[in-house]
């Protein structure tokens, strides 16, 4: 069982974003991340959420922004978050909250170290999908979402696969509520 650990205050979030220079238009996604993701854990009634877990771990999932907005900023995040001795479940927020996680497979090609990035917790996959529901500060649907990336990147295997991942999420949770 993982042990009890202490969250920073959102004033403290604020703080760390900003004196790491994370860009503004980030911290407003992030904002709107963190209501998108409450208001998720809200609709769910037959499990126990981590309601602070959720809103600090939104504020700070792209920290990791702050040096790069390649899949790496994850890590990044995630390794700032332990640098300053804060809750590894923030870290690992940070870790696995981009497209639906990414597999070892997936790691491999997009130049991470070689491990799963998937999201396992609630609160992990509660931030991944709410995250996907936000292009910046707009909401999306996830046809939506991908449509763009499809656009954008072509219909790439890692790009199906995240997809596929999401939406399994997405009805994970919607069975939930
Ligand atoms: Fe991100």
């Amino acid at each position: 069982m993982a042990r009890e650990e202490t969250l920073p205050t959102s004033d403290f979030a604020f703080d760390l974003l900003k004196e790491l220079r994370v860009p503004y238009n980030v911290r407003r996604h992030s904002l709107k991340v963190a209501d998108k993701a409450l208001e998720i854990a809200e609709r769910i009634k037959s499990k126990e959420i981590n309601f602070d877990l959720i809103e600090i771990g939104a504020l700070l999932h792209d920290v990791g922004r702050c040096q790069t907005h390649g899949f790496k900023h994850a890590l990044i995040g995630a390794n700032l978050i332990r640098e300053r001795g804060l809750s590894e479940q923030l870290a690992r927020i940070c870790e696995t909250h981009i497209l639906g996680g990414i597999d070892k497979e997936d790691a491999k090609q997009v130049g991470l170290p070689e491990r799963d990035y998937l999201p396992v917790t609630l609160e992990e996959k509660i931030i991944c999908l709410a995250d996907k529901y936000l292009a910046g500060t707009k909401e999306v649907s996830i046809e939506q979402r991908f449509k763009k990336w499809f656009e954008k990147y072509g219909k790439t295997p890692i790009l199906v696969k995240a997809k596929a991942r999401i939406e399994n999420i997405q009805e994970e949770i919607k069975n939930l509520s």
